[in-house]
């Protein structure tokens, strides 16, 4: 059974993971209207990875026999002055959701609940990843620059990611991983 603090904490990380959701939605939508349909693809992806992040938790507490408490979820930054300004927007969220992630690994230690701990390594290591794919292409578009060809390069480029789901294992199949 999960602490209460476990449970609160764990019901605010699904926000956060659903509002992650809804900010590269935004991103996504922004790029739309530039006409830069890879970085579109790209962010739709990214969209993907944040949905499983949020239901693998669900999962989790359903697993645990607790209930979620599905919050509001709030508006994310529509509007951009440029793509640079969307990857170090995301990259900075990530940021946010790593020190988020961590956090969560105190609570779960200072309870002693095993069980949390061991689950949120994979989202311990899934950070890095998370991350990493934001600083490249962040520094990838501040390479280009103003350039005009060198943006669109890296939009076909983006265009050929493609949303692979975890594999499902362990005990808890329906979470994916
Ligand atoms: Fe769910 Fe991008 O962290």
């Amino acid at each position: 059974m999960l602490s209460p603090k476990l449970q609160e904490a764990i019901n605010d990380q699904i926000n956060k993971e659903l509002f992650s959701e809804y900010l590269y939605l935004a991103m996504a939508d922004f790029f739309a209207a530039q006409n830069l349909d890879g970085f579109v693809n790209w962010m739709m992806v990214q969209t993907q990875e944040e949905h499983f992040h949020a239901t693998k938790f669900i999962n989790f507490l359903h697993d645990k026999g607790a209930r979620v408490a599905l919050k509001a979820i709030a508006a994310p930054q529509a509007d951009f002055k440029s793509p640079e300004e969307v990857f170090r927007a995301g990259f900075e969220h990530e940021q946010f959701v790593t020190a988020s992630i961590s956090n969560l690994v105190d609570i779960a230690e200072k309870e002693k609940d095993r069980s949390v701990q061991t689950f949120l390594q994979w989202y311990v290591t899934e950070q890095i990843e998370e991350e990493a794919n934001f600083d490249k292409l962040l520094n990838k578009v501040k390479m280009a620059g103003a350039s005009g060809p060198a943006l669109m390069m890296l939009d076909t480029e983006a265009a050929k990611r493609v949303y692979t789901p975890p594999p499902a294992t362990g005990a808890n199949p329906g979470a994916g991983a």
